[in-house]
């Protein structure tokens, strides 16, 4: 990584006091079949999200028990919720996209892995229609609330978040969180996509402009989870917000050595993105995981 960039766009971002403007994804269910196979494409193994993934894979199983109900709101194609899955064998899965090529692309690799212990639901993360009240163990989300198209329906997915999580319940969300300065988006979206389809850039450019501030996931948790969920940001500049419930982190036991395994078998630039991440959420609070 080009050090002093890092440093020009840490001291842009420190020296702007507002967040951008937002722009709402243009294209909130990802129906087309474009926009399926960059997404699964850049979620391969060593593919551009693969690094993140494992970051907050490591994360979610942490919470992860036995027997527990899991649910992931806006799935797509199951690229982190199969893998989530495979390493938690003995819970149950439950994973709800509005895209249905995206839910068939999901079936598609469990099918291949051999995966059986996720159901896959069309439904809206907005509403839940079909998830019974209390009956969710854990919820999880990636790289999926800012497809919302304003602060009304992230407002209203954490009230149902709320109404279908037991009274133990627990939480793990990661999201991109907005920048304040124009000039850190292109840098990073080129750190993480450099040799991906065009799609998948483009797709990459829509999030960051897309993505919901820290201050609105704080009120979202406020309002409707309380200390059930704390919100943690990547120092100095937004660009990753995570909710995570505190206090309920088990060790990692069985999953550790596969999560080292599968960090280790990462290419140059997943892994720095590993290290980035631990590094910069780290000094926002968060404990690392792995
Ligand atoms: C960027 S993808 C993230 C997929 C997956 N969580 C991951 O990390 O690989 C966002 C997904 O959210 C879905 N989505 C958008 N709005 C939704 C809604 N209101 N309810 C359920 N899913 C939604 C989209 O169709 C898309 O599949």
């Amino acid at each position: 990584m080009p050090v002093p960039e890092l440093l020009r766009i840490i001291a842009r971002e420190i020296f702007e006091r507002d967040p951008l403007a937002r722009t709402p994804e243009p294209c909130q269910i990802m129906n087309e079949r474009e926009a399926v196979s960059a997404y699964t494409n850049g979620g391969r193994q060593n593919g551009a999200l693969s690094g993140a993934y494992l970051y907050h894979l490591a994360h979610m199983c942490q919470l992860v028990h036995p027997g527990d109900v899991v649910l992931d709101l806006g799935c797509g194609p199951g690229n982190l919720l199969g893998q989530l899955a495979e390493l938690n064998p003995r819970a149950e899965f439950v994973g709800v996209d509005l895209s249905q090529p995206m839910l068939d692309q999901a079936a598609k690799m469990l099918r291949a892995k051999g995966i059986y212990n996720v159901e896959l639901k069309y439904a809206d993360m907005t509403t839940l229609v079909g998830v019974p009240d209390q009956s969710i163990d854990v919820a999880v989300s990636s790289m999926a609330f800012h497809h919302l198209p304003d602060e009304e329906c992230l407002d209203r997915t954490f009230e149902q978040i709320a109404r279908v999580l037991k009274p133990n319940g627990r939480v793990y969300f990661n999201d991109f969180g907005r920048l304040r300065n124009a000039e850190s988006i292109p840098y990073f979206v080129g750190r993480a996509t450099e040799g991906e389809s065009q799609e998948l850039i483009d797709d990459y450019y829509h999030s960051l402009h897309a993505a919901f501030t820290k201050a609105d996931f704080e009120r979202a948790v406020l309002c409707f989870l309380r200390g059930r969920g704390r919100v943690y940001a990547t120092v100095v500049s937004p660009f990753q917000v995570v909710v995570k419930t505190p206090g309920h982190c088990q060790k990692l036991l069985a999953a550790k050595p596969e999560l080292k395994r599968r960090f280790h078998a990462l290419p140059r630039a997943r892994k720095a993105d590993v290290r980035q991440l631990s590094l910069f959420l780290n000094l926002g609070g968060l404990r690392n995981a792995l």
